[in-house]
């Protein structure tokens, strides 16, 4: 078995598709999946974290000075935290970014793009899961208002996950509390309300301590995002078959944009609506499924449409194989669970779950934002976009 299993891993899986392309199908949810290497961003140069992001300048958002805030982002560096900190300057909040240091990084960190890309936000080099750095390297005895936190684990295996999206997130929250932080919006994930994996269990068991902290919270629970959907883009130019699962129609989503998501975060500090609230929230538009993705792709190609039908029966029978190997080699098992991630995003909607029904409701389903997934697959075909993925270094 554990010989079928790498070679499962490695190899051809059915005809011109392997795991990656399996993963890729199954809608990876985040950093792991997508590559676990940093995209957009060098995040080994602090001051180059806030190099990409809109110009600050313009500020067509921005708030009456009373309403600006002291912000500590965390995970700026990271797909939805770039763009948040974007909507935070654009907004005229003071944005001070706590970045990890890299291999490679410099010893001190210089200030932000003197360009002024990026206006109001500063860099600092922090080890969120220490307390001693963070009040001295990070809140640094001065105050602040909010800490906005985009920070999640780039792997999505167990210990990575229970290790930054719970325990590093506790110890930012005791160190904001010491340092008399007030609201802390918090990305989370709509996963969560089915949490069938370790990651999300690691993120739920954050969100149940924030609540119970006694600080004003927003957490927001975000359907998919566009990077997350744009795996087979590549594929399909190269005329090969969009893959899906069973008749791609299992699962549903309203996907999300990075800026219309960026916005509706950096918003919840000044929504009242959004405070002390758990927020699943969506894009615009209907709930679409993998398929009708292919269909709008093959034909923004101008191609007639291509589908390769992959029985779910096929990943788990992956999920299995690792496992077993999983036992011998610890590589072989964090596969094992990087393939069940892979098999709930084939299976599971991310829209609002209905648990009176036990089914997912598209009606009940927030949205926000006007940027179509659609849009974008144009912009990229057209090469005025670019997805934010990485390598999809699974198998
Ligand atoms: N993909 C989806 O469709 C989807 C949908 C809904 C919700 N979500 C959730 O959205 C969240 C963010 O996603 P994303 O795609 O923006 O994430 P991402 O691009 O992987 O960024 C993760 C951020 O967290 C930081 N981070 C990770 N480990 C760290 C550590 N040990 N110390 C300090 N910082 C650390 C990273 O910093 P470095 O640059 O230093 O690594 C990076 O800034 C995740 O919780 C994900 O579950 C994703």
């Amino acid at each position: 078995m554990g010989q079928g299993a790498s070679r499962a891993a490695e190899g051809t899986l059915l005809p011109g598709t392997t795991g990656r392309d399996l993963i890729a199908a199954a809608m990876p949810p985040r950093g792991a999946i997508d590559g676990g290497s940093v995209t957009g961003i060098d995040s080994a140069v602090p001051d180059q974290a806030c190099r990409d992001r809109p110009a600050a300048t313009a500020q067509p958002d921005a708030l009456p000075s009373k309403a600006r805030q002291r912000i500590c982002l965390l995970g700026a560096t990271g797909t939805i935290g770039r763009a948040t900190g974007g909507a935070l300057v654009r907004r005229g909040h003071d944005v001070v970014c706590f970045v990890r240091a890299r291999p490679g990084a410099p010893a001190s960190v210089a200030p932000p793009d003197p360009a002024g890309r990026w206006d109001g936000a500063s860099v600092r080099v922090v080890d969120v899961a220490d307390p001693q750095s963070l009040s001295r390297d990070g809140f640094a005895g001065e105050p602040f208002d909010a800490v906005v936190s985009c920070m999640a684990s780039r792997t999505g295996a167990p210990g990575d996950a229970w290790a930054i999206d719970h325990r590093a997130h506790l110890t930012v929250l005791d160190a904001a509390q010491r340092a008399g932080v007030a609201h802390f919006v918090l990305l989370s994930a709509i996963c969560v309300q089915k949490p069938l994996l370790a990651f999300q269990q690691a993120k739920l068991a954050f969100e149940a301590a924030l609540i119970e902290s006694g600080l004003r919270y927003s957490i927001v629970r975000p359907t998919a995002f566009f990077k997350s959907l744009s795996g087979q883009i590549e594929r399909v130019r190269q005329g090969k078959p969009f893959l899906l699962f069973g008749d791609g129609a299992l699962t549903a989503c309203t996907p999300i944009s990075d800026r219309d998501l960026a916005d509706y975060i950096a918003g919840c500090l000044e929504d009242e609506s959004r405070w002390n609230r758990v927020l699943p929230i969506g894009g615009p538009g209907e709930a679409i499924t993998p398929r009708q993705q292919g269909e709008a792709l093959f034909a923004l190609l101008g191609r007639p449409p291509r589908f390769r039908s992959v029985p779910v029966g096929l990943l788990d029978a992956i999920i299995a194989g690792l496992s077993l190997a999983g036992a011998l080699a610890p590589s072989l098992a964090a596969k094992a669970e990087l393939a069940r991630i892979g098999r709930y995003y084939a299976t599971e909607s991310m829209l609002v779950l209905n648990p009176q029904t036990g089914r997912y409701d598209a009606a009940a389903t927030p949205s926000t934002g006007t940027e179509t997934l659609f849009d974008f697959y144009r912009d990229v075909v057209n090469g005025s976009a670019a997805p934010d993925r990485g390598d999809h270094a699974v198998f």
